[in-house]
């Protein structure tokens, strides 16, 4: 095979039987039995064991001195176990290889765990000592799936007439929400490259340039704080098309995930469901549903309008306010201490309350319920609440009145929480499409932020030109305007997001002056966009999606961290090489930067 090796430990096979065989690998236990050493050795492909004899003194002395982890290369005779001795929980069970010789070809210093140990471990200690994490069979399993889901993918990609092309690492700043990555320019004082939040910009050119159908693996930089399902660097997998609309994006990548999961988990996915934005927000509260939990919201906002509980009336009768019920089955198994929890939970959410009814007879109207909010509603009222919800013997009724966007995510979060305390969560795949997002929301300074980038075309340009007229443009107008953005939502995971781009430079410059830019301004930034949006720019649309989420959501892994080889920890900080770190003055000189003094303790 190599060298130093015929074979992989794992696939030591009778085809070897009586035959000299070369192995090399990673001690991973040693047994002394009775004047026979027995060594597992390993290496990704699996473990095989091997035998000292004492007869043979230097050889047996050496197998002595070996410890786990210690990298060794032997030459041996693959042979039969003896009867009783075999395993048949390893591939190579059936066998063992007795040493001739042997060479120890690295040793160990005192091991801070070894790759068995690896559940055992605190995620630091694992992340500082990366190697022996990678040992594992967890994280070879999941970093090999990753390399194969990569490669179905730029085989799909290949076959799919898309150009696998690579963009600049080193650019201007693309907004997609978070804060920059910047590096400074030596050559231009006080300049900066900013590293690509995702290829954005430079994939819509690339339409422009006529290339028709892009791809590309691409590595991606936020400065936001990392956690479970982020990373400050990671992998998109990057596509864009020309002339195309939602559907025909949407086709492709339903096409490829349809794939993926056939090839991968052998799962025959069902059909896209898909959700419009408000839809989402009104039934789940979340613009990421997961919807194997069976909880829904009823609007209940009309219905409340004129009923005699003050808390439910106002919320009714208010502009932008919504009641929401949840009717949770079985939720009877749900105590008081558990209620005030949630209570609180909703509370830190923004809520002012959670009203609760507890039905024990949905036929006996006051008599069959149990709740603190009883004395305040009317027969008339209960039985339309009983109603609604189709309310069963042992089912737990819950209330969010509040302003919409309170009752959405606060009840939205509550939904999720008792779909895992309750263990309501269903097994299988529910892939989701969401649609129709608002194009911009309102930031808490009042300003808009696109909901995705201010690329993302618009689905009507009748309004723009108007709210661009006036310096304060009406609030409610420019949160109606919607876009022909589209996420992909698999498991209440955001594996996805994309959409149809603005190909006209007016519509660019429009955009961007509602979010506050003017013409210069906007030229200034995005100047080289809105020029190639001059010389002949075909309509275009596409998608990334998260390639470490799709490996954490296939792997159902616990971390996005288990699916990247050297992930950093929730403070941005990568603890094997202690990046980010202090640099030399000499290098600060040479970029034109100096610190401040409180900062410069910080860099010595
Ligand atoms: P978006 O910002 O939605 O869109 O990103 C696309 C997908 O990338 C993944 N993702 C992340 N994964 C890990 N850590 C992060 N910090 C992180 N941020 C995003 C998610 C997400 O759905 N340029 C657009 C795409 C487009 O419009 O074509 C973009 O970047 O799975
Ligand atoms: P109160 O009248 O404030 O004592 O509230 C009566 C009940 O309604 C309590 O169980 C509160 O938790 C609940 N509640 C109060 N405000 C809200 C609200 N905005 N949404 C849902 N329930 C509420």
């Amino acid at each position: 095979m190599t060298g130093l090796r015929d074979c992989l430990c794992g696939e030591v096979n009778v085809k070897w039987l009586d035959q000299p065989i070369r192995l090399a690998g990673w001690v991973h236990a040693r047994r002394d039995h009775g004047g026979v050493i027995f060594i597992d050795l390993r290496d990704h492909s699996g473990l095989v064991q091997l035998v000292f004899d004492p007869d043979h003194k230097t050889l047996f002395a050496l197998a002595e001195t070996l410890r786990n982890e210690y990298v060794i290369a032997v030459v041996g005779k693959v042979r039969p176990r003896p009867a009783g001795t075999t395993n048949p929980k390893l591939a190579t069970g059936d066998l063992e290889v007795v040493c001739g010789e042997g060479q120890l070809i690295n040793s160990t210093s005192i091991l801070p765990f070894t790759p068995e140990e690896r559940h055992q471990t605190s995620e630091e200690t694992r992340l500082q000592y990366r190697v022996l994490d990678l040992r594992s069979d967890a994280m070879q399993s999941n970093l090999r799936f990753r390399a194969k889901l990569m490669a179905h993918i730029r085989r799909f990609c290949e076959q799919n007439a898309f150009v696998e092309l690579e963009t600049p690492v080193l650019t201007r700043s693309t907004p997609e929400g978070a804060r920059d990555y910047l590096v400074p320019s030596r050559t231009q004082p006080g300049a900066f490259f900013a590293l690509p939040q995702s290829p954005q910009l430079f994939k819509q050119l690339l339409m422009i340039g006529g290339m028709d159908r892009y791809y590309q693996s691409a590595r991606c930089f936020r400065d936001e704080d990392p956690r479970a399902d982020r990373q400050s660097e990671f992998t998109q997998v990057d596509l864009e098309m020309a002339y195309v609309q939602e559907e025909d994006v949407m086709a492709v990548v339903e096409e490829m995930i349809h794939g993926i999961f056939v090839a991968f988990l052998d799962v025959k996915l069902p059909p896209f469901k898909r959700l419009s934005y408000d839809q989402a927000m009104d039934l789940y509260g979340s613009d990421k549903p997961d919807l194997r939990i069976p909880l829904q919201f009823i609007d209940l906002t009309d219905e409340a309008k004129q009923t005699e509980f003050q808390v439910f009336r106002r919320a009714a009768q208010a502009k932008d306010g919504r009641v929401f019920l949840m009717c949770v089955a079985e939720g009877e198994r749900l105590s008081r201490k558990d209620l005030d929890e949630h209570t609180r939970f909703v509370m830190h959410h923004g809520a002012k309350g959670l009203a609760y009814i507890r039905v024990t007879d949905p036929k006996a109207g006051h008599t069959g319920i149990q709740s603190p909010i009883a004395k305040f509603l009317s027969e008339a009222f209960l039985a339309t609440i009983l109603k609604r919800a189709k309310a069963q013997a042992g089912d737990l009724l819950l209330f969010a009145a509040d302003t919409q966007r309170i009752a959405q995510t606060s009840f939205g979060a509550l939904r999720v929480r008792l779909g895992e305390q309750l263990g309501l969560v269903q097994s299988g795949w529910q892939p989701l499409w969401i649609t129709d997002f608002p194009m911009f929301e309102l930031d808490r300074a009042g300003q808009p932020q696109p909901l995705h980038h201010p690329f993302t075309a618009l689905q009507d340009y009748a309004a723009l030109n108007d709210l661009g007229a006036t310096s304060q443009p009406d609030a409610a107008a420019l949160c109606g305007l919607r876009s022909r953005a589209y996420d992909l939502v698999i498991n209440g995971i955001e594996i996805g997001g994309g959409s149809i781009r603005v190909h006209n430079k007016q519509h660019q410059i429009a955009i961007l002056r509602l979010l506050g830019l003017s013409e210069k301004q906007a030229k200034a930034q995005f100047g080289f966009l809105l020029s190639a949006l001059e010389l002949g720019a075909p309509p275009h649309g596409g998608l990334a999606f998260g390639l470490d989420r799709l490996v954490m959501l296939l792997k159902e892994l616990p971390s996005i961290r288990d699916s990247i080889c050297f992930p950093k920890t929730q403070s941005a900080h990568c603890l094997l090489t202690n990046a980010p770190a202090a640099v030399e003055d000499a290098q600060l000189n040479d970029l034109h930067i100096r610190l401040r003094r409180s900062d410069k303790a910080l860099n010595s």
